[in-house]
């Protein structure tokens, strides 16, 4: 695991977002040299136009861009809103779908909601469209909606979860370097 480094989606742009805790203490769970970074780009981006890629591209997108390609992996965790993915990890996914980051980059997708689905469905659509390597046993979801903030310290610091998250980040990290090692 030593010297990976895993960049963080958050689909939430909220300041006290559930999912950005989450995602927070995945990264909390990171030993032996892993680095897990959460991206803050996604609310900087202008609305994807492709009349504004190649030369024209922003930078903020050439930003994320670099970002994903540095990464080793993706984690995703986004809200659903209105029956949907929120419009701001959309765009970001928009500004990458003609890129070469994110074809084959393995992706692990959590979510912070017992709800949801319509957007966990979509997301996985979009991700498998632009051909990410979706590593699905590293899955899991846990329920913060609507817990307090205290509520949702207790929830992640419990020892069960803790594990819980541990043992998929490592199935995570396994995924990825089994691909490097045999090059798949
Ligand atoms: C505009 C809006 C639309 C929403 N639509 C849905 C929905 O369709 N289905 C659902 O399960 N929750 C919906 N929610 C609830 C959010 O998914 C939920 O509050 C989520 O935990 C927010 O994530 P966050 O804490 O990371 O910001 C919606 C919330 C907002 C603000």
């Amino acid at each position: 695991m030593a010297g990976l480094f895993l960049y963080a989606l958050c689909g939430s742009l909220r300041k006290n977002s559930s999912n950005l805790a989450l995602l927070e203490a995945i990264g909390a769970e990171a030993r032996n040299g892993l680095g897990v970074e959460i991206c803050t780009l996604i609310g900087d981006l202008p609305i994807f136009n492709p009349d504004h890629e190649g030369e024209v591209t922003p930078n903020a997108v050439l930003e994320l861009a670099q970002k994903v390609r540095s990464a080793d992996g993706l984690i995703i965790s986004a809200p659903e809103y209105a029956r949907g993915i929120p419009g701001g990890l959309k765009n970001a996914l928009d500004w990458l779908v003609s890129r070469d980051e994110l074809p084959h980059k393995p992706v692990m997708l959590v979510h912070a909601s017992h709800r949801g689905d319509y957007a966990l469905e979509a997301l996985t659509e979009v991700l498998k469209t632009i051909s990410v390597t979706l590593v699905d046993k590293a899955f899991f979801r846990i329920n913060l909606l609507g817990k307090t903030p205290e509520q949702r310290r207790d929830i992640l610091a419990d020892r069960e979860t803790r594990d819980m998250m541990r043992t998929h980040l490592e199935t995570f990290i396994t995924t990825i370097e089994f691909r490097a090692k045999f090059e798949v």
